[in-house]
């Protein structure tokens, strides 16, 4: 990190992005679990400046609202009906305070790989030199689109050219602007004051303060950096799904360096802000979205999807869907396992295969294994509930919740009708219609008395039907014997 603060940063997102053919403003597309802006805002707060500004015009309402949910204390600029780089850099400057001075660094909304590494070595190397602009260059195979780099006889930077306005000479130049600079503020108020429009594109153009910087001997330093794909804009779809898979290939390289075990990079997408804890098996096929936290020795995957989950160490997650829940420590899910919003297992405790749980706090130990809908209850620790087991909690007007006690049993294919209370230790015979309140160390059956075995039933109700003939052929072996 630099030791000097810049004084502030302004990061650009005013422009249309109509090549990304989309309602959605192009900066709150996401990569990574984040929109495009999230990420520039990131970078940008990572350097630390005194003030972050945005600048908007294309939906701005959106993406003012947007940034503001992503960093509140951001300063939302607008950019009049003049266009171009160098005029939404101006409005910045305008609500800002008049009084700064110091360094002030550009940065792109549609830029997401771009790091607070990166912003801090610019502005160290800016410090450390006299020039009034330092800006990063990058050496492209295929140049086209962008502002070429063009130099003096001496080597020093003349100017920036772009793409539209370019000789045929100036085209074949490989050095182009990425678009990312550290100004001196003083000079740049000033040098955009003077910045007209008179190009192809009719824009006032941020890339024109190099031009006057060189011509007042105040100097240019292009700073080329080797990493390309942090200079490397969104402006289609094609370029979202393309960023979208190099961010995710180093966040996985991350995790894997900071201690997970990776079976299958090629398979897994993790969001940037996830955690994974060391030793823990990331198996193919896994996503891991959003605010997720994962334990150390976990094993999670294979085809596991999680959004905004917590795992907590050496819990297992097989197969499962899971979006905001909490999966305890020591703790068994899936294979086949949907936990809906509010599912919260305890430490070692099992959800298992086909068992759908929403708004359900599920004890320490406690097991719903097999074949269940647990929707809005509480289940005791050590709690068994039996396969096929439905918590009726809706009666098509409101829901209602269902309290399990601690230890207690639910046999198999049971149906608790809530609102329901059933104590500790208590025990729900298999197949009942639970529709009263169970005390502690009850048994609850709602089955008929007794079962009835009618002889000769199927025979008379069925006859001639290939039942009816199993049932003759049975009993006419019995009678062999
Ligand atoms: C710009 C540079 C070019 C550089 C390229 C790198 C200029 C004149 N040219 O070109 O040298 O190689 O970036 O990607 O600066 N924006 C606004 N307001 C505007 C116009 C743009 O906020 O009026 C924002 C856009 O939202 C975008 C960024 O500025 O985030 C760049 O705009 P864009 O139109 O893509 O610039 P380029 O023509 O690509
Ligand atoms: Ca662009």
């Amino acid at each position: 990190m630099s030791d000097r603060r810049p004084t502030a940063v302004i990061v650009l997102a005013a422009g249309e992005g109509t090549r990304m053919k989309s309602t959605t403003p192009k900066v709150l597309h996401t990569i990574g679990g984040r929109s495009l802006v999230g990420h520039a805002l990131r970078a940008a707060r990572g350097v630390d400046p005194l003030h972050l500004a945005v600048v908007v015009r294309h939906e701005r309402d959106r993406v003012a609202a947007h940034i503001a949910e992503h960093d509140e204390d951001a300063l939302i600029v607008d950019q009049d009906e003049i266009k171009g780089t160098g005029r939404a850099v101006e409005c910045a400057l305008e609500s800002l305070p008049g009084d700064l001075t110091g360094t002030i660094l550009v940065t792109y909304g549609d830029v997401p790989l771009l790091t607070s590494q990166t912003l801090s070595r610019l502005c160290d190397v800016h410090d450390a030199s006299a020039d009034a602009v330092t800006m990063i260059t990058a050496s492209l195979d295929d140049p086209t689109g962008y502002g070429r780099i063009v130099r003096g006889p001496d080597g020093a930077v003349a100017a920036i050219v772009e793409q539209k306005d370019a000789t045929e000479q100036q085209r074949a130049i490989h050095e182009v602007n990425s678009g990312i600079y550290a100004f001196d503020l003083e000079f740049l108020r000033g040098a955009l004051a003077e910045v007209g429009t008179d190009n192809a594109q009719g824009e006032k153009y941020l890339t024109d303060v190099v031009g006057i910087s060189t011509r007042r001997g105040l100097g240019v330093h292009a700073h080329l950096i080797d990493d390309l794909w942090q200079t490397e804009g969104v402006n289609d779809k094609v370029q979202l799904a393309r960023l979208g898979a190099e961010l995710n290939r180093r966040t996985v390289e991350q995790a894997m360096r900071d201690g997970a075990i990776v079976i299958d990079p090629a398979t897994t997408w993790i969001d940037a802000d996830v955690t994974i804890g060391p030793d823990t098996v990331i198996h193919p096929g896994t996503q891991i979205h959003g605010a997720s936290t994962i334990g150390t020795e976990c094993d999670i995957g294979p085809d596991t999807t999680l959004k905004d989950v917590e795992v907590g160490d050496a819990a297992s997650v097989v197969r499962t869907h899971a979006e905001l829940a909490v999966i305890g420590a020591g703790a068994k899910v899936g294979p086949f396992s949907y936990l809906r919003p509010g599912s919260n297992l305890g430490a070692q405790g099992k959800i298992g295969a086909f068992v759908e749980t929403k708004n359900a706090t599920i004890g320490t130990g406690a097991k719903v294994p097999h074949l269940t809908y647990c929707g809005d209850a509480t289940i005791g620790a050590g709690a068994n509930i039996g396969a096929g087991t439905i918590f009726a909690n809706y009666d098509g007007v409101t829901k209602g919740h269902t309290n399990i006690g601690a230890g207690t049993f639910v046999g198999s294919n049971s149906v608790i009708v809530a609102p329901r209370h059933i104590g500790d230790g208590a025990y729900i015979a298999a197949g009942s219609a639970v529709i009263k309140d169970v005390e502690p160390g009850q048994l609850a059956v709602t089955r008929a008395a007794q079962q009835r075995n009618i002889d000769g039933w199927v025979a008379r109700r069925f006859a001639g039907t290939k039942m009816a003939d199993a049932a003759r052929a049975a009993t006419e072996t019995k009678g062999d014997e």
